[in-house]
């Protein structure tokens, strides 16, 4: 696409006429956004630019990997990797509210990207894939006027703490350009097609207090999950699918046994910008079929329920 070419001309010059010979930091999370914006600037600046990517110990099943692969060892690009699992999860335990999880998380988040720039020897620039539908809800997010429905967290939530100057090539962009712009600079389609994942993580897909053996059993759960709909060739109808661990524990049978385990809730939307959503129409069997391997390969989980709930007036994530 010629225009997506362009852009990424006039970007790569606006990046060097911004950065100059100045150092840049990049917050990656492993979602597109940052990764697009990442790679978009290594193109300008090269080495300019290091990554830092901040692992809090709620992300998906081999995720971290999967980052770390990409970005140090395909693209070259400068990265620190931080496992920050025990710092965030100290600070979380016995935490229920939603807000206050995504506080701590946000706030911890500055905190360990800001060591670790400063360990750098500090920078001149932070690097953020913000997008335009980001800018415009950090304005006024989902509900009226003033009215705060949730926190946002992510690799753009970082700066008013911060000193540096921000870097934001994408910030005129929508998702579906971002894909584009992510195809023109030649990164893998696995990575461009991925479903967004929440800055603050699995957190937000365990409704009450967080433990790692919770975060465990989720991380298998939406690994079947999300495998199942791989296999049904589903994946790419689908804005964003999850699984969700409920507070809720409820009797069931396991063989001539009595087991009493949690509940897990399948989440899967359309949706054109995660402003609005519908739940996605599932065949039964395909419902039936995930929750039996879900409860079969999963220990800890005895019931399997699907979220039918839009958007309004539901959200995307639970909390
Ligand atoms: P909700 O749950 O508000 O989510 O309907 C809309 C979209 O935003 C994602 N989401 C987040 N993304 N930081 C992010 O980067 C966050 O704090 C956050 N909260 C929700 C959600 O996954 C969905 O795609």
């Amino acid at each position: 696409d010629w225009t997506m070419a362009a852009f990424r001309q006039q970007a790569i010059e606006q990046i060097r006429a911004q950065v100059g010979s100045g150092r840049v930091v990049c917050g990656l999370s492993g979602g597109v956004d940052s990764s697009v914006a990442a790679v978009l600037i290594h193109e300008a600046i090269g080495d300019q630019l290091t990554c830092i990517f901040v692992d809090h110990g709620l992300l998906r099943q081999d995720e971290a990997t999967q980052v770390v692969d990409l970005f140090r060892d395909h693209y070259n690009i400068p990265l620190i990797h931080r496992d920050a699992s025990d710092l965030f999860l100290g600070k979380l335990e016995g935490v229920s509210d939603p807000e206050t999880k995504r506080k701590i998380i946000g706030g911890t988040f500055i905190d360990v990207f800001d060591e670790e720039a400063k360990s750098l020897g500090g920078a001149d620039f932070l690097a953020q894939g913000t997008l335009y539908p980001d800018v415009i809800e950090s304005v006024s997010f989902t509900g009226g006027p003033s009215v705060t429905i949730k926190s946002h967290h992510n690799v753009g939530g970082l700066p008013e703490r911060m000193k540096m100057k921000l870097v934001e090539p994408l910030r005129e962009l929508f998702k579906d350009e971002v894909r584009e712009l992510g195809r023109e600079l030649g990164l893998p389609e696995s990575l461009i097609g991925r479903h967004p994942f929440p800055g603050p993580g699995l957190a937000i897909r365990i409704p009450g207090d967080i433990t790692r053996e919770k975060c465990e059993i989720l991380r298998k759960a939406d690994a079947v999950y999300l495998d199942e709909i791989r296999k049904a060739g589903l994946y790419d109808a689908i804005w964003q699918a999850f699984a969700v661990l409920l507070p809720v524990k409820t009797v069931g049978v396991m063989g001539d046994g009595r087991s009493y385990d949690y509940v897990c809730a399948l989440r899967a939307v359309t949706s054109t910008d995660g402003m609005t959503a519908d739940s996605y129409p599932f065949d039964h069997e395909f419902l039936s079929g995930a929750a039996t391997r879900i409860i079969n390969e999963v220990r800890g989980i005895n019931r399997v329920v699907y979220d039918v709930t839009s958007k309004p007036p539901g959200t995307i994530e639970w909390e």
